[in-house]
């Protein structure tokens, strides 16, 4: 069974894409193989700053790492070092129809908050596609927006296959992040773009102000409490142990507790987990040979079944090649 993700790099991740995302990725390290791409020519359609997208890749790449993506276990790489990919979504365009991009809700979207209406952003469902059945993969872990993606490309592993007579293509299964959705400072769907975000690798100062900013009710220290209606306790039980969390909520039901107690918590949580993890990034950091070394060896791993597999693609349409 092979788990393959693409992740942009657009930026410092937070809380949110953490629980909601890497968490998951880095889990299924263990028991599965594992490759974990950095889609940069997707963030070409919104990042068009070559010195912007070099910094945004490698921040990434420190992100997993320093968050425990083991390199012997999973593959990490930059999907532009793969470039059967960009081979395989023209071959993948020239048997879907139109129409199927029309449907694209996350282009409708992208369009509608501002972002140019290029043709690569219109193209993004079959590189993604590419991106996907270049490595036959088996599970694609994704959050709920990008499995509209996961179904186009089912659909155009099924056109390819039909079109030549040839089963070349794996047909692969998302599979969906179970957390739930991460409030942000104000309770609002934690998100870079709302400008609610607690980063996962602030400095301990910077976190403990924002941790102190997540908005809570007025309902006074006395009062009980609803865990369930409370930003804070939504944090908390991600980073917390089920049993501390279950204390917690017994708390927030009994009243005579604060809110600024459990914020209080939430900081210590918060670093002793991230804090610990904010070293190793900068020790990482320090080593950029080290980190582009295994971006290397990641895309060698991942190209030994992209050339097999576009080899098989190449075949089945008649596309003569010499090497
Ligand atoms: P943002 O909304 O900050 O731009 P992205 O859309 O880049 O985040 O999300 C990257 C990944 O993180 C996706 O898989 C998405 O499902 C997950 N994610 C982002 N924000 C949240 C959140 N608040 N709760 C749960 N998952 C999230
Ligand atoms: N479109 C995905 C996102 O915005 C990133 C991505 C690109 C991806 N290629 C992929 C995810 C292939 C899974 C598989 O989050």
């Amino acid at each position: 069974m092979r788990v393959l993700s693409g992740i942009q790099p657009s930026g410092a991740l937070h809380l949110g894409n953490y629980y909601g995302a890497m968490k998951q990725h880095i889990e299924l390290q263990h028991g599965h193989e594992c490759f974990f791409f950095i889609a940069n020519y997707h963030t070409l359609t919104t990042v068009q700053d070559a010195a912007r997208l070099r910094q945004l890749t490698s921040d990434v790449a420190l992100d997993y790492l320093a968050m425990g993506l083991d390199p012997a276990k999973a593959a990490l790489f930059r999907q532009s070092d793969i470039p059967e990919v960009t081979e395989l979504a023209w071959i993948l365009a020239t048997v879907t129809g139109k129409g199927l991009l029309d449907r694209a809700v996350s282009y409708k979207d992208k369009v509608e908050r501002g972002i140019a209406a290029s043709m690569g952003l219109y193209f993004y469902p079959v590189l993604m596609a590419a991106d996907i059945l270049i490595y036959r993969s088996n599970l694609v872990p994704v959050g709920k927006d990008q499995v509209q993606h996961i179904e186009m490309t089912q659909d155009m592993a099924g056109y390819f296959n039909n079109t030549f007579g040839r089963e070349v293509l794996v047909r692969p299964e998302p599979k969906l992040n179970e957390a739930a959705v991460v409030p942000g400072l104000d309770g609002q769907k934690m998100s870079k773009s709302y400008g609610n975000s607690i980063e996962i690798f602030l400095d301990a100062r910077t976190a403990e102000k924002k941790i102190k900013s997540i908005k809570t009710d007025s309902t006074p220290v006395d009062a009980p409490k609803d865990p369930g209606a409370c930003n804070a306790f939504a944090l908390l039980r991600l980073m917390a142990t089920p049993e501390e969390t279950a204390e917690w909520e017994r708390r927030y039901r009994a009243g005579g507790m604060g809110y600024g107690e459990v914020k209080k918590r939430l900081v210590e949580l918060y670093e002793a987990f991230f804090g610990q993890r904010r070293e190793r990034r900068a020790q990482l950091a320090a080593r950029p040979d080290e980190v582009e070394d295994i971006l290397r060896d990641g895309a060698r791993r991942a190209r030994l079944v992209a050339e097999q597999v576009m080899h098989d693609v190449r075949e089945a349409c008649g596309i003569v090649t010499v090497r």
